[in-house]
């Protein structure tokens, strides 16, 4: 009997949608973004501009502004919040580069190689400050409180995997925990503030966040295969920092996990001696392959992505809610 094959589109799930229906509120999170950058202290807006005008997907920001759509908010605080998001991830991406020694981000040098890490450490807690003046502008208790919170739990998982690091007996679960605090948390927290400030229900603030945090976690699955099986063109940054850094990603534990003892004792002297090679990189992508790791690190980034789609359940349809649950697609496909 023949099998009847579903028939799918092959465009690419793409963000566009989402762009173009927060287009107008993001041109103004675009502009106050460019204007609280500005400081006397020339190094600050120089050091912070290189990162910010390379450019970025923006996607914390349009989260949030699409949130606060969905949730029924009228007002004004929703552009600075989406600000303070991206300031937020900004500086993340400031300390992060600095903690894990990465060359490049964005498609450019990273900021530590141009001004250092003093700089880049110091420039990161200058947007963090912004961040929270922006936030206290806005004048939401809740939000500041998510927000608050969110920046505390972050560095937590930062500092969670720096004591992860090198250590090959770490678990899937423990991996988990890692990324749901230094992504995650930022995804939830950047849905969750959209009906926080129009004060929305319990149901909807929690809905809004369990749709961030599996997104989140989702799309951190995907940028730690992507660290092994993308290409540095398309993603900005380069490929095997994870490997040179000893850093325990899935793909790692799962490979780990699956095979043999002379490939965990390759996986040790890579991995803990902190002393790597190209070929030993190549080495590690053939294991990836050989145990699928890297197809099962995407398979469960699907798993949820599907969970966050159904997070949005008690919204009415809407082309918002379409365009949320296009983007999960998106961050499952996407190759930057
Ligand atoms: C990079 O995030 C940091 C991670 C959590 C993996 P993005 O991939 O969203 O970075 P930009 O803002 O688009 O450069
Ligand atoms: C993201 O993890 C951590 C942050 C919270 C910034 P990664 O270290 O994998 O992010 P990239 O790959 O450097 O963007
Ligand atoms: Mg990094
Ligand atoms: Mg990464």
């Amino acid at each position: 009997m023949a099998v009847v094959v579903p028939f799918e589109s092959h465009s690419p799930p793409s963000i566009e949608r989402l762009t173009s229906l927060v287009a107008a509120d993001m041109e103004r999170v675009n502009a106050t973004i460019l204007s609280r950058t500005g400081s006397e202290v020339t190094m600050i807006p120089e050091v912070a501009n290189h990162l910010i005008a390379s450019g970025g997907k923006r996607l914390r920001p349009m989260l949030t502004l699409a949130m606060s759509r969905l949730a029924g908010y009228r007002g004004e605080g929703h552009v600075k919040l989406a600000a303070a998001v991206e300031f937020m991830h900004t500086a993340t991406l400031l300390h992060d580069d600095v903690v894990d020694e990465s060359e490049m981000r964005r498609g450019k040098l990273a900021a530590r190689l141009l001004w250092g890490n003093e700089a880049s450490v110091l420039v990161g807690d200058f947007l963090l400050g912004q961040a929270f003046k922006m936030m206290v502008e806005v004048g939401s208790m809740r939000s500041l409180e998510i927000l608050s919170t969110a920046a505390a739990v972050i560095a937590e998982g930062e500092v969670m995997q720096l004591t992860a690091a090198k250590n090959t007996a770490t678990t899937e679960d423990e991996y988990l925990s890692v990324i749901r605090a230094k992504t995650a948390e930022l995804f939830a927290a950047a849905c969750e503030v959209g009906p926080a400030l129009n004060g929305g229900s319990k149901d909807e603030q929690s809905a809004c966040r369990s749709f961030g945090m599996n997104l989140g976690v989702a799309f951190q699955l995907v940028d730690d295969a992507l660290d092994y099986g993308g290409k540095a063109a398309k993603l900005g940054k380069n490929v095997g920092d994870d490997f040179r850094e000893g850093k325990i990603t899935l793909p790692v534990v799962l490979s780990f996990r699956r095979g043999s003892e002379s490939e965990r004792a390759f996986w040790r002297r890579a991995l803990e001696d902190g002393v790597s090679t190209d070929a030993d990189l190549e080495q590690a992508i053939a294991l990836m392959v050989r145990h699928r790791a890297l197809d099962d690190t995407i398979q469960r980034a699907r798993h949820y992505g599907a969970i966050a789609k159904d997070a949005l359940a008690l919204f009415p349809a809407s082309s918002m809610k379409e365009a949320l649950e296009e983007s999960v697609e998106f961050c499952i496909a996407r190759s930057n």
